[in-house]
């Protein structure tokens, strides 16, 4: 069949890299996930040396695809933003508002690039001001390599899954988190829940290619969505702060519902 000769070509590919294929069931061409820009930028960083073995998925979401790999000893995350099927659009305006990215030519491609490199800076940035994020390792085109967060190839659970015994702990945790993450990494998250936080002994912040730097338009309404997110989920198990009162502590401010042009009353 045409898709096995894909596959056959697929781990000849990798194989001559040099790679070892751990689980080679797995590691299957997706028909959208290794294609040429991505095998190229795959080959970049085994020639380098960040990469020695990949193995099977960890996920599929709905712009990227995460691996399970090794650099030598170490366990690595292999995050791979699928050009053909990821939403680029969305992605445009997260992009605009952020002087970081704002100059970013509107090809598909170029978005996906952008937005890889967009990911490992703010984890970068978070990890700089000691807030527990996967330590980002490199990125070369769609893919991101990271530290992983698991053991023995297990990655953590996510923090629906995690089995927590004191959820006001965490609740409080995680509060602190995206406090130190607007003041000291002047980011906001902008995808906060449930699915992206890893939990084992404390909690984890993942998934940061949408995080934006405080100057872009959106970001009041990115973190009021955060912190919504965060206390929607918590108050099945805990008592919650006051949403308000969140964001009044955290920016320093008043709290005031941002509007959108044309909407509500202007003043
Ligand atoms: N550094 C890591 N270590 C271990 N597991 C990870 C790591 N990064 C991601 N994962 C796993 O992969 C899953 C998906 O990762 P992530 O949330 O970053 O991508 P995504 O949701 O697919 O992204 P998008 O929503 O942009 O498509 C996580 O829930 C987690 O289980
Ligand atoms: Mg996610």
């Amino acid at each position: 069949m045409a898709r096995e000769d894909e596959y056959e070509r697929f781990d000849r590919e990798i194989e001559a890299m040099g790679v070892r294929i751990k689980d080679a069931d797995s590691v299957k061409v997706r028909d959208d996930v290794f294609d040429e820009v991505t095998l190229i930028a795959l080959y970049k960083l085994v020639h380098k040396r960040l990469i020695s073995a990949i193995g099977g998925p960890i996920s599929t979401g709905k712009e990227a695809n995460v691996f399970y790999g090794e650099r030598d000893e170490d366990e690595i995350a292999i995050k791979i933003y699928r050009i053909q099927t990821a939403n680029f659009k969305a992605m445009t305006e997260y992009l605009a508002g952020d002087r970081r990215f704002s100059s970013v030519r509107g090809t598909r491609k170029g978005i996906i690039f952008a937005w890889t490199k967009k990911e490992y800076s703010n984890l970068a940035r978070a990890y700089e001001v000691g807030i527990p994020v996967p330590e980002p390792l490199a990125f070369d085109r769609n893919i991101l390599l990271m530290r992983f967060l698991g053991e023995d190839e297990l990655p953590y659970p996510q923090l629906r899954n995690a089995e927590i015994e004191d959820y006001g702990a965490v609740y409080r945790q995680i509060l602190d988190y995206i406090e130190r993450l607007y003041r000291d990494a002047r980011l906001v998250h902008a995808d906060l829940s449930e699915y992206n936080i890893l939990y084992h002994e404390k909690p984890y912040l993942i998934d940061m290619g949408q995080a934006v730097t405080l100057d872009h338009p959106r970001a009041p309404a990115f973190l009021i969505r955060d912190i919504k997110n965060l206390n929607r989920y918590f108050s099945r198990y805990c008592d919650i702060l006051d949403e308000q009162e969140i964001i009044s502590a955290i920016t320093g401010t008043e709290y005031r519902e941002p509007s959108r042009p044309g909407e509500g009353m202007q003043s």
